[in-house]
């Protein structure tokens, strides 16, 4: 076992940065997930793991080895792609046991050990099949299956679920989840969806255009996004972002705050306030702000701050996506559980925020970051 160290990394494909400066450290055991959208450098950081590419600046480490010049084959790493990669005309029980003749291992042992991955991953009775004879999830196990039987240092995982169903895919990354668990060996997983992001990752770090924006535990990325880019990739509707002005009214009760007025966020003909905890962290910041507000976080309610009407609503069984328009247009998506009422399409409403201060987001609106703190 042994952590992967990525220090000043920087990959270049022509004019291309593909890998841009990363620094990231995964420590012995964990599983971290590179999430970002298509083309922002994953699967160019595992294969500069792995040493498929040559490294253009910055030193990558597997434990306390520089690997830089170190050949693919002698770096212990194992690594699982989308399109699994067997061998078709080979045997279930051969495409394990691949990896094992390469590296000489006597037949005995051979034997012992592609029996025990087989078994880890539920292969034991289609040893004698060939990949053609299987599903898309069974080979992906083959294929899993092929990458343990090394014990290897670290696994790469370069989306290995996406070719899968809906049903298989859930049913896999449980399976994948569990497998890492057991063997606790260190893990580069990477994709593109979100939610598997959140599920599989002892950390995610999120990455674009080649750089990284943030890497942190799956709550804590939910809760805290350092940038709008972050703010917006994690959660299913994204993060509500609304352009508006920081704005200090007088208060009108002298007996409380301090002094100090209301700080507000205001935009298309909507003034949101601000909680004192929330207020306090951004005053003096802005004025031009974005304001972030989670689907869950916000509710319909007679007396909410945002007066907007619906445009679509969308029934998803055990919750409604309610999405509104404000008066200029901006775009709020309201997340209901399944006992609220639904509201007829066109109806004005008013969307109420939480009044807990996790609930307010704010952002730097010239670069998009976080506001108040880490
Ligand atoms: N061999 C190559 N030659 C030139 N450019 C490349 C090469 N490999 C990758 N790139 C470029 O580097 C950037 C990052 O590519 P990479 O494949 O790492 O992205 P990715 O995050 O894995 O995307 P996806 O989710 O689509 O798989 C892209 O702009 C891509 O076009
Ligand atoms: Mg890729």
């Amino acid at each position: 076992m042994a952590q992967v160290s990525f220090d000043g990394v920087t990959k270049r494909f022509g004019d291309t940065t593909a890998v841009d400066d990363l620094t990231l450290s995964i420590p012995d055991g964990e599983l971290l997930v590179l999430l970002g959208s298509s083309g922002c450098g994953k699967t160019t950081a595992l294969r500069l793991v792995a040493g498929l590419e040559e490294i253009s600046a910055g030193t990558v480490s597997i434990g306390e080895r520089v690997v830089n010049e170190v050949d693919p084959k002698d770096r212990d790493v194992a690594m699982v792609f989308q399109s699994y990669a067997l061998y078709p005309h080979l045997t279930v029980a051969k495409n394990i046991e691949f990896p094992l003749r390469q590296r000489g291992v006597d037949k005995e042992e051979r034997t012992t050990k592609v029996k025990r991955a087989a078994e880890t991953l539920g292969l034991g009775d289609l040893l004698g099949r060939k990949p053609g004879q299987l599903s898309g999830g069974q080979r992906q196990r083959v294929a899993l299956a092929r990458a343990i039987v090394r014990e290897p240092l670290v696994f790469l995982m370069d989306e290995p679920l996406s070719n899968l169903d809906a049903a298989l895919r859930v049913q896999t990354r449980a399976d994948i989840v569990e497998l890492q668990n057991r063997l606790k060996t260190t893990t580069l997983y990477v994709t593109h969806d979100q939610v598997e992001a959140m599920t599989m990752g002892h950390r995610i770090a999120v990455m674009s255009e080649g750089k990284l924006q943030q890497v942190a535990a799956p709550e804590a990325l939910y809760a805290k996004p350092t940038n709008v880019f972050v703010a917006h990739f994690l959660g299913s509707p994204g993060m509500n972002l609304v352009e508006g002005m920081l704005v200090e009214s007088a208060s009108a009760d002298a007996s409380g705050g301090g002094g100090r007025g209301t700080l507000s966020v205001a935009f298309a003909g909507a003034s949101v306030p601000l909680p004192a905890e929330v207020a306090d962290s951004v005053r003096g910041s802005g004025p031009d702000v974005v304001l972030g507000l989670r689907p869950e976080a916000l509710h319909l309610s007679p007396d909410g701050v945002i007066g907007a009407s619906v445009i679509i609503v969308e029934l998803l069984g055990a919750e409604t996506h309610v999405i509104c328009h404000t008066e200029t247009g901006a775009r709020i998506i309201v997340r209901q559980g399944a006992g609220a009422p639904k509201p007829r399409i066109g109806e004005p409403v008013r969307i109420a925020v939480e009044p807990d201060p996790e609930a307010y987001h704010l952002f730097d609106s010239s670069s998009g970051n976080r506001l108040g703190g880490p």
